[in-house]
């Protein structure tokens, strides 16, 4: 067989009827083969499709041939006419699906050794096998997919940055450390020995100090690197849409990040109504017990503390007394679909989210079921938690009481648990919510220090700059996150832009004047070199794509990703480094008891 000039190849997915009769050339893998004893039929795929080859002993002995000897995944191509497949034997669902191609040439251009997986049974598989031949697991059409999205919402992110203003900047990698709240990761210098770079937590630094250059709008599709615990969302390197812009306020980012936004779910063919919701941190606490609610169902967390602190129940009065909150979630048509056995369930796991203890109370159409509480109340006050809870007959509530920040965190989690199984949640709705006002700071108990909510160069609201001296745990911040059902797609804020209370939002964190300057001088010059009032976001490109494909794994989404131990099962990475090479770099190797390292 002659060889196959691979320039002007046709997409495989790209052929239809209106083709027919054409003289075509196409390569790719070989999806699937059937051998009919007679006919051999080849499903053909490159990155646009699949088409369907042909060989016919009778038309053409050589390619029937070839055709007997490929396995899957042989890499071929082909020349040959297209042709109408015959009456009856046509998939309409695709234009590929009415043409077949009986090739008069064939040409093998490689083979494939046996398979660890088939791709089509890749879901059956353990993830660990499709990351470890990730070459192959790209291949299957739904990895292909999200590549492509990827790409498109990638591109229609640019196209408007670019229509509005903004100029694409990228930022170092072998970096300073920015504190983003992750550990960061360190890379050895070998012309500075006993010196590290970071890798950037975000371009947080070099954004701000972009500003202060005056480029007024800057965007990167930038890839950041953070020390943390993985989870389904989390890399510990992931890319994110940065961008920030000078002379503006709160309102115009937030107006350009819902146009991002809107384009970008034109990406899955959904059309965003604008502007999204709001909600203030503190609400979104009180009502959802979390600052990214999943608007998508309602089961709002109800305030029972008034009936609480007037009753006899001693664990309920004390509680709200001495600060606490009795707060109750309510389940429709409760009392009777909930068995004992959902409901020790559903005990069991706010204990296990630090819950003391979760009471219940059915309102039966006769009579009120509880989990031995309903005599310590009132008919009256039954009746009052009856409505305050939101509830009618024939539902249940669950209550809790104790410290606001616990009773959120376990109501809050127990209300998407609650959605889930109840199957609350409405799969078409796309709810996207701003939540802003949060805190500056957070006391951390670990650290035994208060640290930023967001990151410490958010500036506080103008009120509460007199409060970052005295009260600053009290002070709130210009920051405000974006949320799609249920999960934090980005976060931003208006960013201090004066020498002054920059300095003194490090010292509210702990920063001593020494250290900051250390660690920030950069920063802390250029804000006294004319710096721009400024502010911006970042949007979370992983996390954004895994929800527009519909997945529920970031790994998904990304081509290489990391497992949740932080390696990459292809390359092997991370791996020993050659003793030649620590050597030029002046690093030792220290072996380190397990408890020490820990520490
Ligand atoms: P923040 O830390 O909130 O803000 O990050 C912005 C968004 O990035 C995504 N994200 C992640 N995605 C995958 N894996 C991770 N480990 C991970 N961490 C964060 C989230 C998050 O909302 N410099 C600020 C932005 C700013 O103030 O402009 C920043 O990085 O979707």
């Amino acid at each position: 067989m002659g060889k196959i000039a691979l320039k002007g190849k046709t997409g495989c997915g790209t052929l239809g009827a209106a083709e027919d009769g054409k003289s075509v050339k196409v390569a790719g893998w070989v999806d699937a083969r059937r051998d009919l004893g007679g006919l051999i039929f080849i499903e053909l795929r490159d990155a646009t499709g699949k088409v369907q080859l042909v060989a016919d002993p009778n038309r053409n002995k050589a390619v029937h041939e070839v055709f007997s000897q490929v396995r899957s995944e042989f890499v071929i191509a082909a020349a040959g006419a297209v042709t109408k497949r015959p009456a009856g034997s046509e998939n309409k669902e695709t234009p590929t699906g009415l043409i077949e191609i009986y090739p008069e040439e064939v040409e093998l251009l490689n083979t494939c050794r046996p398979l660890p997986f088939q791709l089509d049974q890749a879901h059956q598989v353990d993830e660990a096998l499709r990351l470890r031949y990730r070459f192959l697991d790209l291949r299957r059409e739904e990895m292909q997919r999200n590549l492509r999205l990827r790409h498109e919402i990638a591109q229609s992110m640019r196209r408007f940055l670019d229509a509005n203003g903004f100029i694409e900047v990228e930022t170092p990698i072998l970096s300073k450390a920015t504190p983003e709240g992750a550990r960061d990761f360190l890379v050895p210098s070998r012309l500075n020995p006993g010196s590290w770079y970071a890798l950037p937590q975000s371009p947080q630094l070099f954004k701000q100090t972009l500003m202060i250059s005056g480029v007024e709008r800057y965007y990167q599709i930038a890839r950041c690197f953070r020390d943390e615990d993985l989870r389904a969302d989390r890399q510990p390197e992931f890319t994110q849409l940065d961008l920030e812009m000078a002379f503006i306020d709160q309102e115009q980012i937030i107006a350009i990040t819902e146009g991002i936004l809107v384009e970008t779910f034109k990406c899955i063919d959904v059309k965003l109504n604008v502007p999204f919701r709001h909600l203030g941190y503190q609400e979104a606490m009180e009502r959802f017990g979390n600052d990214k609610p999943d608007l998508r169902f309602e089961l709002e967390l109800k305030d029972l503390s008034e009936i609480a602190r007037a009753c006899q129940f001693n664990a309920f009065r004390q509680v709200c007394e001495e600060g606490g909150q009795l707060k109750a979630l309510c389940i429709e048509g409760g009392n009777e679909q909930a068995s004992r056995k959902q409901l020790d369930l559903w005990q069991a796991f706010a204990k296990s989210a630090g819950a003391k203890g979760l009471a219940w109370i059915g309102f039966g159409a006769d009579a009120v079921r509880s989990s031995g509480i309903a005599q310590h109340f009132s008919a009256d006050q039954l009746e009052s938690m009856k409505k305050l809870a939101g509830a009618k007959t024939g539902d249940l509530i669950l209550l809790m009481a104790d410290k606001p920040k616990a009773v959120a965190n376990v109501l809050g989690r127990l209300r998407l648990k609650l959605a889930e199984e109840l199957g609350l949640i409405d799969i078409s709705r796309h709810e996207l919510l701003w939540v802003t006002d949060f805190p500056m700071f957070e006391y951390d108990e670990q650290e035994g220090r208060l640290m930023a909510v967001h990151h410490p160069f958010t500036s506080p609201h103008p009120d509460d700059v007199h409060l970052l001296e005295n009260d600053p745990a009290r002070a709130r911040a210009r920051a405000y996150d974006i949320v799609y059902n249920g999960v934090e797609i980005g976060g931003g804020s208006i960013r201090i832009h004066s020498q002054e209370v920059q300095s003194k939002a490090f010292q509210a964190i702990g920063l001593d004047a020494e250290v900051a300057k250390d660690k920030f001088g950069f920063l802390l010059d250029a804000l006294e070199s004319g710096a721009p009032p400024h502010g911006g976001i970042a949007l979370g490109l992983d996390r954004i794509v895994m929800l527009l494909a519909g997945g529920k794994s970031i790994r998904d989404v990304i081509a290489f990703p990391k497992t949740q131990s932080g390696s990459c099962l292809m390359t092997s990475a991370p791996s020993a480094a050659a003793s030649e090479q620590l050597k030029e770099l002046q690093v030792k190797n220290v072996a380190c008891e397990p408890a020490a390292v820990a520490k």
